[in-house]
């Protein structure tokens, strides 16, 4: 019942108003300047990349990468679901997105650079200057903390350069990365350290947001301890400085256990490693992800099917050209950084943009002119900024001379009228967009319109990327077909490269949550039995095109940002005086969904000011500044059913200002009339 009731298509995302809003169906195509100089222009690799030809056809994104040793089986299913790719290949990650180019690139830039002070100059990181840190890096790591192949290593890095260094270093020695958003607070960090089982963590003193200086130093002593408590000993933390020399924290340095990485690095200058030639299905990274339940999950990548399917997608859906400058304006803490900033762009030897600070600072005029004097040409971000960005500055990009060629949107679903504010406003209606739908757990994108072949539907992310095989089931099985206009549960048919291997150490998690809805044959070794199950509600019309709905789990996406409501509510809990919560998403112009936080108290703590603060303080402090609740309703009790569940459908409705509908099966009816009016007033 419990299992049935989070896979629902759920009737606030299928609801005939929210529909209608999203019943676009008009298409824009991309410039001929754009199709002319597009990487895929051949229509024929839809063909080339259908089900008759799988998994075969994905030997065309493994190959480009360079590899040590070439893969004897393209598909492995005898671990079904645990899919493995090109096995028997060897490849180093690390070689890939560096080595490799500086035959033809060393001079190029790698990384740019932008501090969130505008005053503070823009750094610009050549290939042969990348491979030089890359190597030392790596050195400190091998040789000052002895790490090895397979060990796990926790970052927790905002976005400065030493992020995707330290990830490559990491890479080099096939030690697995585990970074942590820098936003995140040092207890979730703690507890993603437990689980990796690292026994070293990497951060930073401190940087810039909003244009304070952070100190971020603080946050490793909160995590070491947290990790500690459950069993898990951190024997070393690095720590780079934001102003390299200079500390930036107020948090003291513990001796034998913190070291600043600018002074260790003093021991490794010019120091050499030699990649690891890593097998295809080793780990590279594990990326904690929220899910149903109040433990994050570790989706784990793999090193060869992972690369050569983000290598792909950066190249196809992207477009990206060694001679492209590439901003993704999204945080290397998130699986888009990850795929988008660093390891796609990179494996591509593109000139890939890192921003240090928050969009908006200190005017919403930021983003083009970083955009202006760095001559980028391909343009990423979220349906939030954008919104942010219309919102605070509509007709701030006019005022510069930028040229984009490509601009992608990811994370939450985009209003058409947004769409038309990028398209028209920030693309100038010259530049394609892709609308990406995907997820921590897929590597990649799902689906998306492949920009110089498929025409944008505003709204639509669009059919399956070349090798994606969408379909919608509904909740017994049946398979919705396209055009008829009914939302069901988004599912792919097939194993791709990029889908993670597992959850870190919960096999079963992995297949419950992903395959056990809808897999045919728990015993069956062929992979059109376990068709994939994303989570989110999706409609397909006749041309294939999916619109997303939005989750079908306790899973909020707050400014794009994912959250378990489990989480929020544990978090929550920590306070004395709660007895019980409950999450509730709730539209925002904004963010797109915010969560509203109802909470009940323990008998003798009265309802106060001063206490909802102290709450929302405490779901701060326990998961980080992100997943503070819009609001706290503090309710004499929660509307619940006659076996003590609470009703969160009926919260739902009370703060979407929606129907609560019947309430006469409740236990205690009259809490409903109450809440209401405490909530929305009279
Ligand atoms: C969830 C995954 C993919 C990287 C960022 C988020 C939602 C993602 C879209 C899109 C509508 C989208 C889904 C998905 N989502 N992209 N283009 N249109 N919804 O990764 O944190 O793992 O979240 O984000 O609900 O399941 P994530």
């Amino acid at each position: 019942m419990e299992e049935k009731e989070l896979t629902e298509v759920s009737e606030a995302s299928t609801g005939a108003a929210y529909a209608a809003h999203w019943q676009e169906e008009e298409y824009i195509h991309p410039k001929p300047e754009f199709i002319g100089q597009a990487n895929m222009t051949d229509p024929d690799v839809f063909r080339r990349f259908s089900l008759e030809n799988f998994p075969d056809c994905f030997k065309e994104f493994a190959e480009m990468l360079d590899w040590d040793q070439y893969w004897h089986t393209t598909l492995d299913t005898s671990d079904a679901p645990c899919w493995k790719w090109f096995v028997g290949g060897k490849l180093n990650a690390s070689y890939n997105c560096v080595d490799r180019h500086l035959a033809k690139y060393k001079n190029k830039t790698a990384i740019h650079f932008v501090p969130e002070l505008e005053e503070d100059p823009i750094v610009h990181i050549t290939y042969q200057d990348l491979y030089k840190r890359v190597n030392e890096v790596a050195a400190v790591l091998r040789d000052f903390c002895g790490l090895k192949a397979g060990d796990r290593v926790t970052l927790h890095l905002p976005m400065t350069p030493e992020l995707p260094i330290t990830m490559l270093a990491c890479a080099r020695l096939g030690v697995i990365h585990s970074q942590v958003f820098a936003g995140f607070s040092g207890q979730a960090c703690g507890d993603r350290i437990w689980d990796s089982g690292s026994r070293v963590l990497i951060t930073i003193d401190g940087y810039y947001r909003g244009g304070k200086l952070l100190d971020h130093k603080a946050n490793a002593d909160v995590a070491v301890e947290t990790a500690g408590a459950q069993g898990q000993t951190v024997d070393k933390v690095l720590v780079w400085q934001r102003h390299p020399g200079q500390n930036a924290s107020a948090a003291p340095m513990v001796e034998g256990r913190d070291y600043f990485m600018n002074e260790v690095l003093k021991d490794y200058k010019g120091a050499i490693v030699e990649p690891v030639s890593m097998p295809a299905e080793g780990i590279l990274f594990l990326m904690y992800t929220s899910g149903s339940t109040g433990k994050p999950k570790g989706a784990q990548h793999s090193i060869g099917g992972y690369l050569a399917y983000v290598t792909a997608m950066s190249k196809w859906i992207q477009d990206i050209h060694p001679e492209d400058v590439y901003w993704c304006m999204a945080d290397i803490g998130w699986i888009t950084g990850h795929s988008f900033i660093v390891y796609g762009p990179l494996a591509l030897a593109a000139s890939t943009v890192i921003y240090e600070g928050v969009p908006t600072y200190p005017d919403a005029g930021r983003p083009w002119r970083i955009a202006e004097e760095l001559d980028v040409n391909i343009f990423h971000t979220a349906p939030t900024t954008i919104r942010m960005l219309r919102k605070a500055g509509p007709d701030e990009p006019a005022k510069y001379n930028y040229k984009f060629k490509h601009m992608t949107t990811v994370g939450e679903p985009i209003e058409p009228e947004v769409w038309r504010w990028y398209y028209n406003v920030v693309g100038r209606g010259q530049a394609a967009i892709v609308d990406t739908w995907w997820q921590t757990e897929t590597g990649g994108f799902l689906c998306s319109t492949v920009p110089a072949l498929c025409s944008m539907k505003p709204g639509s992310a669009g059919p399956g990327v070349p090798g994606i095989h969408p379909v919608i089931f509904d909740d017994e099985g049946n398979e919705v077909p396209p055009g008829e206009g009914r939302a069901g549960n988004i599912c792919i048919r097939n194993p791709w490269p990029g889908l993670m291997q597992t959850i870190w150490k919960d096999r079963d998690r992995f297949v419950s949550t992903y395959f056990g809805k809808y897999c045919k044959n728990p015993d069956s070794k062929d992979w059109r039995d376990w068709p994939y199950m994303a989570g989110d509600a999706a409609v397909m019309s006749k041309d294939g095109y999916v619109r997303i709905l939005g989750r079908v789990d306790d899973v909020i996406n707050v400014a794009g940002h994912r959250l378990g409501t489990k989480e929020i509510e544990s978090a929550a809990l920590t306070v004395d005086a709660v007895a019980e919560a409950a999450v509730i998403p709730v539209k925002d112009e904004l963010k797109g969904t915010v969560p509203d936080l109802y909470v009940s108290l323990k008998p003798g703590f009265e309802a106060s000011k001063e206490l909802e603060e102290k709450i929302s303080g405490a779901v701060s402090a326990v998961l980080g500044k992100i997943a503070r609740p819009k609001r706290v309703h503090i309710v004499p009790d929660m509307p619940k059913t006659r076996s003590g569940k609470i009703m969160r459908r009926i919260l739902s409705a009370i703060s979407n200002k929606g129907d609560v509908g019947d309430v006469t099966t409740l236990a205690n009816p009259d809490i409903v009339e109450s809440i209401r009016v405490q909530v929305q007033g009279g």
